[in-house]
């Protein structure tokens, strides 16, 4: 089987869903289930036995190496973080823990679980770190995209901490030799992401007749991909990928976040008219967030060259997808923007005004 760390957030749960799609291979779960994880996204494997889920921090040495033992996976793919940015600025400890520190735990829980394999199987071993373009810091209009050899520039706590994972995981590899590799991914979108993050919350303040808070001038760009197709680089790097090397992932898809927001106006006016006028119309520009990075992009060529990945949707049909999706899973989002959730938003958006 395999470990999951995460696997209840928004990509984890993607990845988990998506695997069994096309494995039969069992999977691990491991997920704190913090305000972010949600085990109703994974409601449809209820009853499957090759998924295993168990809710732990992976700050817990004790019940890593419990389920190690148990459980003898042969290989991890590393999802579980803090994520969001504005959070990370309000309060950056839970992303130092989760981050750095859980990510350490884990990397020396999963250490221990590889020495004690035999050779075929530690040559076999892999431990994936799911990682961020934001560790490379902004761009210019002008600046050539990130590549694997940019150097590190992060600038908030959240990308700070992303960074400081990705020295661990780099340093386990040269130093002890373990078998790692590690994906640099740009924006995700797509079903199951929770409501803070740009595109959700956008959609779901225009269905509920709110403003549609842009921060700054609304020309900060974003390299935007859709989750599936991040799942599936993911799945080949676990399969193909040469070891200690880092991989970048993105859409080929740089978008200015105004444009972004015009586009999901533009299709929730077709699909969900509003009795009067657009949803366009719902568009606040408020206090910029500190610090924000002016521009993400991520040149993925040597993902495609070295194993063939390139995202098969476009910036077009993964939105289309992602906004029906939305739009008929309205329950979904009512479940997971509990009373945390409306804190958040008062936290947030209260000194914006
Ligand atoms: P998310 O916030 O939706 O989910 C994170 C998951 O990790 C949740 O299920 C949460 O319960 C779990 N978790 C948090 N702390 C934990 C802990 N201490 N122990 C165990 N589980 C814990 O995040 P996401 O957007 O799905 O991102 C997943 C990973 O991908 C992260 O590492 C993130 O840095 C990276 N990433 C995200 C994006 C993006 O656009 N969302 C892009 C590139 C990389
Ligand atoms: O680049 C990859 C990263 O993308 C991931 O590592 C992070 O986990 C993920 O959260 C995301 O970070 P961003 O900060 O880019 O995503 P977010 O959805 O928070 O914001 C996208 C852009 O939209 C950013 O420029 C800020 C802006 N924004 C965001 C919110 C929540 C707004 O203008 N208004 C908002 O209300």
């Amino acid at each position: 089987m395999i470990l999951v760390t995460g696997g209840a957030g928004f990509i984890g749960a993607n990845f988990v869903l998506d695997w069994f799609r096309h494995s039969d291979e069992a999977i691990l779960n491991v997920d704190k289930l913090t305000y972010a994880g949600n085990l109703g996204t994974l409601k449809s494997l209820q009853g499957n036995s090759k998924h295993v889920f168990a809710r732990v921090d992976i700050c817990d040495r004790a019940a890593l190496d419990a389920l190690f033992a148990e459980h003898r996976p042969r290989a991890i793919v590393h999802f579980a973080a803090e994520s969001h940015v504005d959070r990370s600025i309000h309060g950056p400890v839970d992303f130092v823990q989760t981050n750095v520190i859980g990510t350490f735990v884990l990397l020396e829980a999963a250490r221990q679980h590889w020495s004690s394999l035999n050779d075929a199987d530690k040559a076999a071993f892999r431990f994936l770190h799911v990682s961020t373009d934001e560790v490379f810091g902004s761009l210019s209009a002008a600046d050539p995209q990130f590549s694997e050899t940019t150097p590190y520039a992060p600038n908030s706590p959240y990308s700070a901490s992303k960074a400081g994972s990705d020295h661990l995981v780099r340093a386990w590899h040269h130093t002890y030799g373990m078998p790692t590799l590690t994906t640099n991914c740009s924006n995700n979108y797509g079903p199951y992401q929770f409501p803070e993050k740009l595109i959700p919350l956008m959609i779901a303040n225009a269905l509920a007749g709110k403003p549609l808070p842009v921060y700054g001038d609304g020309q900060n760009v974003r390299d935007w991909l859709y989750v599936g197709d991040h799942c599936a680089a993911i799945c080949e790097v676990l399969a193909r990928g040469k070891v200690g090397e880092t991989y970048n992932v993105g859409g080929w898809n740089e978008k200015k976040n105004i444009e972004v927001v015009h586009t999901l106006c533009d299709l929730l006016d077709e699909l969900r008219p509003k009795a009067t006028g657009s949803y366009r119309d719902q568009i606040a520009y408020v206090k910029d967030r500190p610090g924000h990075d002016r521009r993400y992009a991520i040149d993925a060529r040597k993902l495609e060259r070295e194993l063939g990945w390139k995202p098969a949707e476009t910036f077009e049909t993964g939105l289309a997808k992602t906004v029906g999706w939305y739009l008929g899973n309205q329950a979904w989002v009512d479940e997971v923007a509990s009373g945390d959730y409306r804190n958040w938003v008062e936290t947030n958006y209260a000194q914006r005004a």
